[in-house]
């Protein structure tokens, strides 16, 4: 019998959805509206978001920022691109049988088919998809670069949650390929000489950093904060 692997990763919190007159939820609304200030004279339609390490807030700002972006009317897609530790399908309660991967894996298949919707009117999600054995090739590939011209024509704000930067190349790949790249860094969890070493190798690859979110718990309240450094 196949022993059964653990799965720890969790779903991240939905603060953006559960409690919309939060000061958390007005933190994000604030990160919106300064990314919404660089829409203005650039083309902003695709947004990675990436940290140096592990658990720094990658998923909660994607998700977060999705959803905030969505309520102000823009037709928005969350894409799941860690397909090492996929975690958006839970976060939305969705099912993860096809995604992200069965698109780049299958030409057959319809990107519409594939986009799930969600309780919050014009956000769709796009789910990793199975494990593959080669997430950094299959970013890389041409497929991908299609994928993204695709969404980006359906879509005002296409928003990818990645992997950690330093661990794999999966976000300098996607970096690349879009028009933004955002740092989450978490209060007491990120490393300084790694973020230096993240901003590093997203400058060596041209990426445009547009600045760093910064996801961390404030001292003598039971709750987090966040706030939009621009560059
Ligand atoms: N500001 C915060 N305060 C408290 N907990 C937080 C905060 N930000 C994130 N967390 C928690 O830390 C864990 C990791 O967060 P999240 O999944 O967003 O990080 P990640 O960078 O996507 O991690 P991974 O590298 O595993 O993809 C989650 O359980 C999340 O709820
Ligand atoms: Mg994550």
């Amino acid at each position: 019998m196949a022993k059964k692997i653990k799965d720890t990763h969790n779903g991240v919190n939905l603060i953006t959805l559960i409690d919309q007159s939060s000061t958390i939820t007005e933190q994000y609304r604030t990160i919106r509206t300064n990314i919404q200030f660089a829409m203005v004279d650039q083309k902003l339609k695709s947004i990675v978001i990436t940290s140096s390490g592990p658990s720094e807030g990658k998923s909660t700002t994607s998700a977060n920022l999705a959803v905030v972006f969505a309520t102000s009317g823009l037709k928005v897609l969350l894409v799941d691109a860690d397909l090492r530790k996929p975690t958006v399908h839970k976060t939305f309660g969705l099912t993860n049988g096809r995604g992200l991967s069965s698109l780049l894996s299958n030409r057959g298949l319809d990107i519409n088919e594939v986009c799930q919707t969600t309780v919050t009117e014009n956000l769709k999600v796009l789910t990793s998809g199975p494990k593959p054995p080669n997430p950094a090739e299959l970013l890389g590939s041409q497929r991908m670069t299609d994928l993204i011209a695709a969404v980006e024509n359906q879509f005002d704000l296409v928003i990818f949650d990645m992997p950690p930067v330093v661990a794999v190349t999966d976000a300098q790949v996607m970096a690349v390929k879009t028009d933004g790249t955002i740092l989450a860094v978490r209060q007491k969890v990120t490393n300084k000489s790694a973020l230096a070493n993240a901003k590093k190798l997203l400058d060596i690859v041209n990426a445009n950093v547009l600045g760093v979110v910064f996801n961390g718990v404030e001292r003598g309240t039971n709750g987090a904060y966040y706030e939009y450094e621009y560059k």
